[in-house]
């Protein structure tokens, strides 16, 4: 298990569409796995892609118990998601501030669909299948973009909510850099 570098927006590996996984419970899926919790909780992050450290599969980790820079979010429990496909359940939409371990040092108000639908498989090839709203429908979206190219200040719409943590949240633990 190791802690990996997490590429940065600039990088064009971040912008490729990911491959599906066709093996499940390998050891070599397990490490990928393992690697990207490591670098997730090294960096304080609520979720992963597996692009940000260079590897170009449909797999993506996200979860977290408590969110130190917004103490109201709802835990979102450790998942691992492989070869995702989210559906919408509704045609609301939310607004909310994002990061991303990919762009440092910057937030950004992004609007997500607000209830969605996930599917995909564990690292054993097992089903998972959720309905979800709020920060876990969010954190979903934005781990899921990863693997099309996307990262989140392609989705802001309102530049004038987009700007550096510090400057914009001068309260917030500044080591809290998802
Ligand atoms: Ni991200």
């Amino acid at each position: 298990m190791s802690v990996h570098e997490i590429l940065r927006m600039g990088d064009p590996r971040l912008l490729r569409q990911a491959e599906p996984i066709t093996e499940f419970n390998t050891p070599a899926l397990d490490t990928v796995i393992a690697d990207m919790f490591d670098t997730m909780h090294a960096a304080n992050g609520a979720g992963l892609a597996a692009p940000q450290i260079g590897v170009n599969s449909q797999l993506v980790i996200f979860g977290f118990k408590q969110n130190a820079g917004d103490p109201d979010a709802v835990p979102v429990p450790e998942t691992v998601l492989i070869n995702p496909v989210i559906t919408l359940l509704s045609k609301d939409i939310e607004e909310n501030w994002e990061g991303c371990l990919s762009v440092p040092g910057f937030r950004g108000v992004v609007p997500r669909w607000s209830q969605v639908r996930y599917e995909g498989f564990d690292q054993f090839g097992n089903p998972i299948r959720r309905e979800v709203d709020g920060f876990h429908a969010r954190v979903v979206q934005h781990e899921c973009d990863h693997l099309i190219g996307v990262l989140y200040p392609m989705r802001v719409t309102d530049f004038s909510r987009f700007g550096f943590t510090d400057i914009l949240f001068p309260e917030r633990d500044p080591n809290d850099d998802d």
